[in-house]
C-alpha cells in the first residue's frame, strides 16, 4: 500500500520508527516531512500536505503524529474528502476504517507508545470500509455537509490551499 507519513517535532521519532516498521512490511512509505527534527516547527505543514494527497488518491492512506495527536487530526480533517481520526487502540484503528471510512490515523507521539501505534497501524492498514449501508447513510450526511461547505468557500479550492502552504504559483 501507499502510505503518507507526516509529522512536527512531537511526533518525529515515533513518525521514524513507523517509517521503518511500514517499509519493512513492504508498503510504499512516502514521507511528507518532516524530514529533520526542528523543534519550531508547525503541524499544519506536514498535516495538510499529506491530508491534500489522500485526498487526491495520490496516496492510499495516511499517518500524521504530533505530541498528542490532536492538532494533525483537527488540520487534516479541515480537508474535504479526508476522514482523519486520532487513535489509541487497535479496535478503534480497525473500525474506524469498516464503520468510519478513516482514512487517516493519527498518533500523539508524547501521549501513545510505538508497540501500541505499531499494532493500530497494522490493523487500520489490513481494514476495509464494510459499504453496508448503514455507514454509506451516516458517511453521506458528512459528505453532504463537506459539498455545502466547499460550494460556500469556492475562492479556497484545494489546489490554491497547497499552492499557498508550499509557496507554489
Ligand atoms: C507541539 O508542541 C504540540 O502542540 C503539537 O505537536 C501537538 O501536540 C498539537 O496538537
Amino acid at each position: 500500500m501507499k502510505v503518507g507519513i507526516g509529522a512536527d517535532h512531537g511526533g518525529f521519532e515515533m513518525k521514524q520508527q513507523l517509517a521503518q516498521l511500514l517499509a519493512g512490511e513492504g508498503h510504499e512509505v512516502i514521507d511528507f516531512g518532516n524530514k529533520v527534527y526542528d523543534a519550531s516547527d508547525d503541524y499544519p505543514d506536514f498535516a495538510i500536505p499529506l491530508a491534500l494527497a489522500v485526498a487526491g488518491q495520490q496516496i492510499d492512506r495516511g499517518i500524521l503524529v504530533c505530541g498528542s495527536g490532536v492538532g494533525a487530526s483537527v488540520a487534516a480533517n479541515k480537508i474535504v474528502g479526508v476522514r482523519a481520526a486520532l487513535c489509541h487502540d487497535h479496535f478503534s484503528a480497525r473500525q474506524g476504517v469498516e464503520d468510519d471510512n478513516v482514512n487517516i490515523l493519527c498518533f500523539g507521539g508524547r501521549t501513545t507508545g510505538i508497540a501500541i501505534a505499531w499494532e493500530c497501524t497494522q490493523n487500520f492498514l489490513s481494514a476495509r470500509f464494510s459499504n453496508a449501508d448503514r455507514h454509506r447513510r451516516r458517511l453521506a450526511k458528512v459528505t453532504q455537509l463537506e459539498a455545502v461547505r466547499s460550494e460556500s468557500m469556492p475562492e479556497h479550492n484545494q489546489s490554491q490551499l497547497l499552492s499557498l502552504m508550499t509557496g507554489e504559483k
